[in-house]
């Protein structure tokens, strides 16, 4: 399947070659006006630059072989010589026939494929996900998916925060409290017990409590140093009663990310990587790059260029914990060891941007990331309350992944109410309908910014049936659904589209896909398939709203129609699934 763009781009492109141009100049894009034409090529003018020629000319000396190719209703030159496009609509309706039964909607896949590792969501163990946890997933599983439909091999991966001093606060808090646990007896051989001694809510609610205590009491701090280093060197009951922790938050992140629709090719975490530090440390010691500053061992990172100050990465603390940067240069090695990816992709707060900027730094300078790993940190902004500050609970708290999720449902189902949707279904169907309405909510809301924007919370907003939100492209999508089941719509490849047709306007939307996917791909930008998910569903709106589809007489218009509506159909599913968002059948 070679999708419109490309097979404009082949035809304009040969006219290029036939001129002694290079065929590259031919590329053909959608119209960036469309009252003039439907595409433009903007080739003449770097082709022109190349030939050291004029733009006009070259562009003059491409058009007539173009005007002589009977795809073409118009061709022509505008300004200093872009050239303007405009197919037939029996062209148009061929198109469309042609993509009817395609699986990708007319996209191809891109001709060389990478190994791209995406590093996002990153929780931590024992602490509860907040909103920040929630905005690294969903924009990093959207980009996985984007990379992964345009034909790249993708991997996941949720890099949990399981190895940090919070470790080391929550079992020297459950040692003070229960120093009798068979977990602190250092004589103890025995297997450690298979059954968790704490829950999820026990280490929700010690972690606050522990790390506010340890900012104001030194030895409670110490304590809790002293005990991430012993797990760190595995004493044996601090590891078993460790895994327990990594256990029971696993099986909360699960759940979480499973209502969330998001999905991880690995569940790896810092500890994955612990084996690797210190052969790691020692061979960059024995090649100059670690030294000793101060008691800690660091790899200085600052350039002759550097317009600001670069502090050195530490690897190993005066008391010999490893740090952040230390773990996430180690999992450089492992990434490349195991995946050999050309590039790593780090979805998190821009917050940490000179945590990457070190790690990054580090890894090249030492020759650890070979100069062709992209090492790349796509950095997002903060979620805001109303306030214009980092949204807070009405108590004052962070907002909790699990509650948000909670309060999309609710608002979800009280919309639906409203909207007195859904009323002869079964509890548990609306249940159903109200979570993807939550979920789209929620995505959608956050992923229609460019991510490294601030955005604002506004839970009245984002779950509206109406204006662009997830749940106005659920109900478009599933008004679809219904038109089609009505008309008992079945695949017809001939569409013939007549002059007069208000479905143009539509197909010209659809025809944009692979182009709107090449960008998101290119820059990692999921809000450019969200702009366009919603000017897909205002076309089409706009269509339905002015065109009787089922009582329409003319049964090859009525057809052409159906088969429009049910591309239309398929691309929005394609598009939401690529922001990861699922269509209910009902709403
Ligand atoms: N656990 C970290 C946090 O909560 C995020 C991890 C991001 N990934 C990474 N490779 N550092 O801030």
């Amino acid at each position: 399947m070679t999708s419109l763009l490309n097979k404009l781009s082949d035809i304009v492109g040969q006219a290029f070659e036939s001129e002694g141009l290079d065929k590259a100049f031919g590329r053909v894009g959608v119209s960036d006006r469309p009252d003039l034409a439907q595409f433009q090529c903007n080739g003449a003018m770097a082709a022109a630059k190349a030939a050291k020629k004029n733009p006009r000319a070259v562009a003059e000396s491409i058009v007539p072989k173009l005007q002589a190719n009977l795809m073409f209703s118009k061709v022509e030159i505008a300004g200093p010589g872009f050239i303007n496009l405009t197919l037939t609509d029996l062209e148009l309706g061929k198109y469309i026939s042609s993509i009817s039964a395609d699986q990708r909607c007319g996209v191809d896949k891109i001709s060389k494929s990478e190994t791209i590792l995406l590093d996002y969501g990153g929780p931590n163990v024992a602490k509860p996900m907040h909103v920040g946890h929630l905005r690294s997933s969903i924009i990093g599983d959207s980009i996985r998916r984007i990379l992964k439909f345009s034909g790249h091999n993708t991997i996941g991966d949720i890099h949990m925060g399981d190895w940090g001093t919070q470790m080391g606060m929550m079992i020297s808090e459950l040692q003070l409290v229960h120093p009798d646990w068979v977990y602190f007896d250092e004589s103890f051989t025995g297997e450690y017990p298979s059954e968790s001694p704490v829950t999820m809510d026990d280490l929700e609610e010690i972690y606050p409590r522990v790390s506010a205590l340890c900012k104001t009491d030194e030895t409670r701090l110490e304590l809790s140093r002293a005990a991430t280093v012993d797990l760190q060197n595995k004493r044996p009951g601090y590891h078993a009663l460790w895994k327990h922790f990594v256990t029971i938050s696993l099986q909360s992140m699960k759940r979480n990310f499973s209502a969330l629709n998001v999905h991880f090719d690995l569940w790896k975490g810092e500890t994955d990587v612990h084996d690797l530090i210190s052969p790691m440390v020692d061979d960059l010691t024995k090649r100059s790059y670690a030294v000793k500053d101060d008691g800690a061992t660091v790899v200085h990172i600052k350039k002759n260029d550097d317009n600001k100050e670069y502090p050195p990465l530490i690897l190993y603390k005066r008391d010999g914990g490893v740090l952040y940067g230390t773990t996430d240069l180690a999992t450089i090695v492992e990434r490349i060891k195991n995946y050999n990816p050309s590039r790593i992709l780090y979805i998190v707060d821009k917050r940490q941007s000179l945590h990457f900027e070190q790690v990054f730094r580090a890894a090249k300078l030492t020759g650890i990331a070979p100069e062709s790993l992209e090492l790349t940190h796509l950095g997002y902004g903060t979620m805001n309350g109303s306030d214009g500050k980092p949204f807070k609970t009405r108590s004052g708290g962070v907002l909790k992944l699990e509650d948000l999720i909670a309060m999309g449902h609710e608002k979800a189902m009280q919309r639906l109410e409203e909207a007195q949707a859904a009323q002869d279904l079964s509890q548990d169907e609306k249940d159903d309908i109200a979570s993807k309405v939550a979920i789209a909510a929620i995505k959608f809301a956050d992923l229609q910014n460019s991510f490294s924007a601030d955005y604002i919370f506004d839970l009245d907003r984002m779950t509206s049936f109406e204006g662009k939100t997830g749940p106005y492209l659920l109900y478009q999508a599933v008004r679809i659904k219904s038109l089609l089941d009505k008309a008992g719509y079945k695949q017809n490849p001939q569409i013939t589209i007549k002059p007069d047709d208000a479905g143009r306007n539509v197909i010209l939307t659809l025809i944009e896909l692979p182009q709107v996917i090449d960008i998101a791909a290119r820059n990692y930008t999921p809000h450019v398939l969200c702009d366009h998910t919603y000017k897909l569903a205002q076309a089409f709106s706009s269509f339905y709203g002015n065109t009787h589809i089922l009582s329409e007489s003319d049964e090859v218009k009525k057809q052409g129609w159906l088969e429009i509506s049910h591309m239309v159909l398929c691309q929005l599913e394609l598009l939401l699934d690529l922001v990861g968002i699922k269509i209910p059948d009902r709403m």
